[in-house]
């Protein structure tokens, strides 16, 4: 853990101008000792006679971006954030907050208790706190509706977006947008305002109550129609805004307090704020402290098809160059068309403009001529699943690419170390997973095999964050991590799945109970998706455990020619216009037979039965994960089911929904279980270990 720096707030002075400027890098977080400080430099200047007004600023990148997040889950110190902006703002001098970088969450409400706002150009604001399931709580609900009127108020924090300088100046959010200089322009700003004008004061949007009421009316119908009646903090973020028109500012503020207090309680906020961290510590690869990551500025890849291009638009998108390269004149054509209707698409729905699109394209050479790919930092192979075809490739591509160029194949399961071999090269050879569609999932999964450099992991790591990813790394060793964290973890899933389909639950029932529980889509309706033949595949070479419990359905339905949405007809069947499919009789039929000839009786399951044997399966893998060495730590699990997989955000992940549980129940419900399947059920080592202690997963998460 980061130490807090001793001085996080110093007292400037430009002649009659106090400056409180904090320093707490790397994001200026309003921990206790900032919030200390500035208390004790704002006092000290309101004291000093030779202070006629007070800037507040910060150093580095940024003016505060929010509340410290990690003290939330700690007892309260004082003065809060919400009494560090009352004083704020009762200050007896003009106090004028001067913003660059991103002033977000509590940052942004600091600089609504102040009187006046200056803004540097490039500066943008916002208030996510919804996005980790709380609310403004140092009185932004009761400050921003007064500024900027309830409507955009609510968009603001319902939407958790940031507005520019430019857009904040026209709302009324800043008073000044400076030129040049932002410290000089703020400083020359304080020496023109004459006295304090509390944001409380602000009564210009206050005065049409009855537009005010109808604007919070509107809203709060479209919150419960759009998220439930009981989405708790976009809800009280309503509440608290009428409360600001129809409360004095104090008992307002009080409303606010108990509302945020509610909120950062709730097992969502916990969640959403573990998935917060989580991203991040994944991001912590251990080949930092041994190299740096090497810039990309061209990336080539070979394979036009849907991943493929994905990773193009992806690299696209980030400002990257990318070559294309596929093996003939007909697949450059279709990567092309792929491509271009992605664009096409984009610009319809107003995401970028025709200016926008036609300049990212500029950034494109698709090619059939391999030999092109020399000048690419970052050499990615992107074709079809198979071990040859990936070998001879690598190695042609070996002979072509720089030899300062990282070579990686996003092969789900295929022996990376043997891949890596095969380019001659494997200390500059990684494996970089991504998961359609690749332009918009967040994940990508780094393989590190051992004979891979940390050079070349780290510029992996380094292309995966520029693209704007979430990267977790994978330690593939041994024999160990093949299909990585994502799909060993869903093969588990799948198979826990087939067992209750094989023992009596239907897929469409399996389905309704994972959506219920969180997921977009439930295991049948991604398999149907993604093709049946693909897993066939892949369960043709794998070899079976002789303590696994084998289910054929998904094979007879592959030998019947239902391949899921590709061929129409799949665990649901999509002729007629059926989007998301229908039930196929055909299917639940050949699995009624299919359990008479097995001699199995059907019996019932509950959807709490079918939601709980998943996520036993999911931590049981995860742990074996943990255990073998390829995940590093639990939440890095967490990580990738939640980017990758759909797991739902505001829980955190499996492996802290198994913490809520505890590991000793997990262990002891994997025990009852076990006979059903040794090789799924039995409790994996990390996890008896936990349950032995007395431990959670939680305490091997390190940093
Ligand atoms: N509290 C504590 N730590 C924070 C933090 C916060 N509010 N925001 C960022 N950090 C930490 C990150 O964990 C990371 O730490 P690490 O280096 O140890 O991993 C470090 O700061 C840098 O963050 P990023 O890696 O995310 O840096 P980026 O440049 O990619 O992104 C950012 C910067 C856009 C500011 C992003 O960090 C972010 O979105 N932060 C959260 C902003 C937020 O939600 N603010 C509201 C907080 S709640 C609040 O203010 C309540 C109030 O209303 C009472």
């Amino acid at each position: 853990m980061k130490q807090a720096p001793k001085h996080p707030v110093r007292l400037e002075r430009q002649g009659n101008v106090a400056l409180v400027v904090i320093d707490n890098p790397p994001v200026n977080a309003l921990g206790v000792s900032v919030r200390l400080g500035i208390a004790a430099a704002l006092n000290a200047a309101l004291a000093d006679d030779k202070t006629d007004a007070i800037i507040i600023a910060a150093n580095g990148r940024t003016f505060p971006v929010g509340a410290d997040i990690r003290e939330f889950d700690m007892a309260p110190q004082e003065p809060s954030l919400g009494q560090l902006c009352s004083l704020v703002e009762s200050a007896r001098k003009p106090v004028i907050a001067a913003i660059q970088g991103t002033a977000l969450g509590g940052g942004l409400e600091l600089a609504m208790a102040a009187h006046y706002r200056v803004s540097a150009k490039t500066a943008r604001m916002g208030l996510p706190e919804l996005l980790l399931g709380i609310l403004p709580g140092a009185g932004g609900t009761q400050r921003l509706p007064r500024l900027i009127g309830p409507e955009l108020a609510l968009d603001m924090m319902l939407t958790g977006n940031q507005v520019s300088a430019e857009i904040a100046a026209e709302i009324g959010l800043v008073d000044l947008v400076a030129e040049d200089d932002l410290r000089v322009e703020a400083v020359t700003y304080a020496s023109t305002v004459k006295k304090p004008r509390p944001t409380s004061e602000h009564r210009a949007h206050l005065l049409d109550g009855a537009g005010y009421m109808a604007a919070v009316a509107a809203r709060r119908a479209r919150v419960k129609a759009e998220l439930g009646a009981n989405a708790l903090a976009p809800l009280k973020i309503v509440n608290c805004v009428e409360s600001a028109l129809l409360l004095p500012i104090e008992t307002g503020l009080q409303v606010e307090r108990s509302a945020f207090e509610e909120c950062v309680t709730s097992r969502e906020s916990k969640g959403l704020r573990h998935a917060f961290f989580a991203e991040r510590a994944a991001a912590k690869f251990p080949e930092a402290a041994e190299a740096k990551p090497a810039q990309v500025e061209r990336v080539a890849i070979i394979g036009g098809g849907l991943m493929g291009s994905g990773i193009a638009i992806a690299a696209l998108q980030s400002g990257l160059a990318v070559t294309l390269v596929e093996l003939d004149e007909h697949g450059v054509n279709s990567a092309l068309e792929r491509i271009g209707a992605h664009y096409e698409r984009s610009i319809a729905k107003g995401r970028l403009s025709e200016a926008q699109g036609a300049a990212a394209l500029t950034h494109l050479q698709l090619t059939n001529k391999l030999d092109l790919i020399g000048e690419a930092d970052l050499v990615i192979e992107a074709v079809a699943e198979n071990f040859e075809l990936k070998a001879n490739l690598l190695a042609d591509i070996a002979v072509f690419a720089k030899s300062e160029a990282v070579i990686a194949t996003n092969t789900s399961y295929l022996d990376l170390a043997a891949l890596a071999e095969a380019t001659g090269r494997p200390e500059d050879t990684i494996g970089l997973h991504f998961f359609a569609p690749a332009q918009a999932n967040k994940l990508v999964e780094v393989g590190v095999h051992d004979d891979a450099s940390a050079q070349a992991v780290m510029t992996a790591l380094g292309f995966a964050r520029a693209l704007g990813k979430t990267a977790v790394r994978a330690h593939v060793h041994n024999g160990f991590g093949e299909g990585y964290i994502g799909n060993s973890i869903l093969e588990a899933y799948r198979h826990a799945a087939d067992i209750m389909l094989e023992d009596g639950a239907t897929p469409s029932q399996i389905d309704g109970a994972m959506r219920e529980f969180g997921f977009r889509l439930g295991p049948y309706q991604i398999a149907d998706m993604s093709g049946l033949d693909i897993a066939y595949a892949r369960r043709q070479l794998k070899p079976r455990s002789p303590d696994a419990r084998y289910v054929e359905i998904a094979d007879k339905m592959v030998e019947q020619g239902w391949l899921g949405q590709k061929s129409g007809r799949g665990y649901y069947i999509y002729t007629g216009g059926h989007h998301m499919g229908v039930p196929n009789g055909d299917v639940l039929k050949m699995i009624a037979e299919h359990r008479a000839h097995k001699g199995i009786v059907p019996r019932k399951f509950s959807d709490r039965d079918i939601r709980d044997r998943i996520l036993l399966a999911i931590v049981n893998a995860g742990a074996r994960l943990l255990g073998e060495g390829v995940a590093a730590r639990p939440s890095d699990i967490d990580a990738v089911m939640v980017h990758g997989f759909g797991y739902p955000r505001s829980r955190g992940g499996p492996m802290m929904d198994a913490d809520a549980t505890t590991p000793s129940i997990i262990a002891s419900r994997l025990s009852v279980l076990a006979p059903e399947d040794p090789s799924l059920w039995g409790a994996a080592p990390v996890l008896t270990m936990l349950a032995n202690e007395r431990q959670k997963f939680a305490d091997l998460n390190t940093v």
